[in-house]
Parts: C-alpha cells; sequence; structure tokens
C-alpha cells in the first residue's frame, strides 16, 4: 500500500492547477446513461471514483473513449471523455461495485427513467456515518415509481407510460437526492417541481449539462428547482466545473505553510463561504485573471469558528482541512459539523502530530499548538487525510501518511502538485 511522506516546514510557492471537479464529474458521467448520442465531458479529473465510475457505467452499457492532454506547462491534464451508452444492457447495480463507491447509487435515477426499472444495490456502511437513502426512495416514488427493497436491493419500477411529473419537498437537503430527482425527472411526463433543493454549484453544473442535452430545467442554484419533461435527450459538450474542495484544500495548506500561490483554473465565487473563513484566519486572498492568489503567514494564524451547513454555507468535504489549519492557530477555536455524523475522524490522527482538540457531541475545540511535529499517521476518509497533509506541511520533521488510497479517490497528483510549489512531498509505494 502506498504512503505520502512530507517533511514540513517549506513554504509553499508558485502555482497550482485545479483539477475538475470529482463531486460534478460523477453525476455528470451518470447522465450519459439518460441518451443514446455521445454526451462529450470535458475537464474529467483522473481519479480512482471516476475510473471505478467508468466501469461501473461501462456495466449499464456505457462505451467510453478518452483523450488525455497536457494543457499546460503547469502540468494540468484536462482529460476529455466521449460516453456512448446506445442500450442499456444491465439495469442492475451490483452490491460489490455500489458498495465501493456511493455515489454510484445514483444510477438508479436515468435507468428508472430511460428504462421503467432498475435494481440497485443499497450503497451499505460509510466510514463518515449511515448515510440512508430514504430521500432517494421518497423522491422517486413521488414520480409515480414503486420502490421495493429486497434482499440488499431497491426494486425500483416506473409506471407504464413513464414516471410521472410531480411536486415533492425534501425533508432535508441532498445533493445526491437532488442529482438523481433531476435526472429522473427529465424524462418524466410533465412538469416536476422540487422543493428544498440543494443549491450547490455541482448541482448547477447538471442542470447546465442536461439543459445543453435537451432537458428544461430552471431555478438550479435556488431551492426550487422545475423540471419540465421530454421525450428524449440527445448528445451535449460540457465542461466539468472546478473542483471548488481542491481549491479550498491547496488555500489552506498555503494559510498553514506560509507563501504565494496562484490557484489556477478556478473560480473564488465558487466558495465564498470558506475564503471568507480563511481571510479571517489572517491569510490574503484575491481574485486573479483564471484563478485566485493565496498569501500565507504561516506562524500567524487567527483562531476562526465554522460550522459545516449546506451550500452556501461551510462545506463539510473543507471541514478536516480547516481544523487541520485550526490547530496551528493563535488561541482557541470550533468547529461544528452538522452533515454529516461522525466525521471527525481526523481528529485523533490530528493528535499525533500534536494538536491539542477536545470533541464535545459534533463540535470540535481545537487550543491552537505552537508547532506540530511529525509522525505516522493513518489515513481514514477521502477529505480526512488529506487533513493530515496539510498539518504534514507545517509540522516540524517527518510525517508518514499511511492508507493514501483515500486521498487517490479525491486529489488528482496531489504530491505533484505540492511539490512544484517547494513542498517535499513523496509517495513510496509497496
Ligand atoms: C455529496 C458529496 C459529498 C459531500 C456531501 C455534502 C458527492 C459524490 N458527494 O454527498 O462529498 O460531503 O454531498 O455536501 O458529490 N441523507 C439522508 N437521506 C438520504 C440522503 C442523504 O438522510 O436519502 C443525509 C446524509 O446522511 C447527510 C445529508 O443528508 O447527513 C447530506 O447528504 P447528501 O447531500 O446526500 O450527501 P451526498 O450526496 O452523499
Amino acid at each position: 500500500m502506498d504512503r505520502i511522506r512530507i517533511v514540513g516546514g517549506n513554504a509553499l510557492n508558485g502555482i497550482i492547477p485545479i483539477s475538475g471537479a470529482k463531486n460534478a464529474a460523477l453525476p455528470l458521467m451518470i447522465a450519459s446513461l439518460l441518451t443514446s448520442d455521445t454526451l462529450t465531458l470535458e475537464n474529467v479529473p483522473h481519479l480512482a471514483d471516476v475510473e471505478l465510475l467508468l466501469r461501473i457505467l461501462g456495466n449499464h452499457g456505457v462505451d467510453v473513449a478518452v483523450n488525455g492532454r497536457r494543457e499546460r506547462q503547469s502540468g494540468s491534464y484536462a482529460r476529455t471523455v466521449h460516453f456512448t451508452c446506445r442500450t442499456i444492457v444491465d439495469t442492475t447495480a451490483p452490491y460489490d461495485l455500489v458498495s465501493k463507491m456511493r455515489a454510484s447509487f445514483w444510477v438508479i435515477g436515468p435507468l428508472l427513467a430511460r428504462e421503467g426499472k432498475a435494481r440497485v444495490s443499497l450503497p451499505g456502511g460509510c466510514a463518515i456515518g449511515t448515510r440512508p437513502v430514504d430521500l432517494f426512495i421518497e423522491g422517486l416514488a413521488a414520480l409515480g415509481a414503486t420502490m421495493e427493497i429486497d434482499g440488499g436491493y431497491i426494486e425500483a419500477t416506473a409506471p407504464k407510460g413513464g414516471l410521472i411529473g410531480a411536486s415533492y419537498t425534501f425533508p432535508k437537503v441532498s445533493v445526491g437526492a437532488t442529482h438523481v430527482m433531476m435526472m429522473a425527472a427529465s424524462l418524466a411526463r410533465g412538469v416536476t417541481t422540487i422543493h428544498n433543493a440543494a443549491r450547490e454549484p455541482e448541482v448547477v453544473d447538471l442542470a447546465n449539462c442536461l439543459n445543453a442535452m435537451g432537458a428544461k430545467i430552471s431555478g438550479a442554484g435556488t431551492q426550487t428547482i422545475t423540471i419540465e419533461g421530454v421525450t428524449s435527450l440527445s448528445g451535449a459538450r460540457h465542461r466539468v466545473l472546478p473542483d471548488r474542495i481542491e481549491t479550498g484544500t491547496y488555500a489552506m495548506a498555503v494559510a498553514m505553510a506560509g507563501g504565494d500561490v496562484t490557484l489556477e483554473d478556478t473560480d473564488i465565487a465558487l466558495l465564498d463561504t470558506a475564503i471568507e473563513a480563511l481571510r479571517r484566519s489572517g491569510a490574503e486572498i484575491s481574485a486573479v485573471d483564471g484563478g485566485i492568489r493565496v498569501i500565507g503567514h504561516g506562524d500567524a494564524i487567527r483562531p476562526v469558528d465554522i460550522v459545516t451547513e449546506p451550500f452556501p454555507g461551510f462545506p463539510t468535504d473543507l471541514q478536516a482541512q480547516f481544523m487541520g489549519l485550526m490547530t496551528r492557530a493563535q488561541g482557541v477555536a470550533h468547529v461544528t459539523e452538522t452533515i454529516f455524523e461522525n466525521r471527525f475522524m481526523h481528529v485523533q490522527e490530528l493528535a499525533r502530530l500534536g494538536a491539542k482538540i477536545t470533541l464535545n457531541g459534533q463540535t470540535a475545540r481545537i487550543d491552537g499548538v505552537q508547532r506540530l511535529r511529525g509522525a505516522p499517521v493513518m489515513a481514514t476518509d477521502l477529505r480526512a487525510s488529506v487533513s493530515l497533509v496539510i498539518a504534514g506541511l507545517a509540522a516540524e520533521g517527518e510525517t508518514l501518511v499511511n492508507r493514501v488510497y483515500h486521498l487517490d479517490r479525491g486529489f488528482e497528483r496531489l504530491e505533484e502538485k505540492l511539490t512544484r510549489c517547494g513542498a517535499i512531498v513523496e509517495r513510496i509505494s509497496g
């Protein structure tokens, strides 16, 4: 199993290219199941989760062609991927695939809308909490589908003649369930209105792509989304939006290690709340042409309290990284997680580096320390593991992050991007 070795203490200076967003690429790829034409996606990140989803889609009958090319001197590889699903050859998503990646459960929407049926395994447990699927079941049932659970699978069947548009209010905001409802309702008969929809930029990106395919969706990015069903969707070409979580992660790394870095191919407007928290912590952040410039001071970090919330609030996917930054704040900071239970596994690992953190329910109290010391640590989930990298960049001596396959799920060429900016980060294979 690969490990990442970090020798802390170097400031970061230079350019970091930001990849296409994993959390947008996954639903966009799944949308290719909705049409028999070719959907072309540009700026698809090269990540373990994307590769796995390619395999899952292949199972349902999607043909994939990839052109990779080096786009810029700073080393960003933007891949263009063509997806063609002439016919759906299998409407079952099996347990061994869905259990490896939760987002693959979302194929239930397009399979049901296009084929009238889907048999999709329940995703099962997850390191960051129970993460149920009740909202998907209720939402699709509102469109007229019969939803039954049998042998660990959801058997979904559309009424004769297809799904029927309806008005549905989500009792809780869910990114995944909003994606699935938009995809399913695009091919339903009549108009669907989704109330209390997720407002994440990735929802807007999916709506834009579906509209380019011929869907009639309005209101994405607000709490109410209206979808006028159409009888079929066509192919389209769409560019995946920049990864706001990767952007925020590197901005926090610079704030932590100090230095001056331009994050390229990204957009400051995607992460207002996180930028605001970073500025309050003392980082200087400005929009520049095609990106964001971050200047960090490393040793003068001010404590800032944050609470995770659905967009436009502070993203849960940046919570662990921000906590990493706060471990060296000059004072006490509080981090409250409201989206997922059990999303504090990084606390024990950060403590191994010398952080002082106490947990009280959903809130962590972080007493900033003057210095962290490198140590072997264990990556536990995707975002938690990158918080250990951030902390390692500012720790004295060597930090070894074990189980980095978690990082490879969501961060494209992390060690290369950091090394180019002067960090000492290397992958140890085997
Ligand atoms: C997506 C992102 C993930 C991010 C999360 C919150 C992808 C691949 N994943 O995950 O990185 O952390 O949004 O921004 O894009 N819930 C229910 N019932 C349901 C569905 C969800 O109770 O049927 C709950 C979840 O347990 C959680 C909350 O709703 O507490 C939000 O979940 P959701 O927005 O669905 O997260 P994901 O789409 O899984």
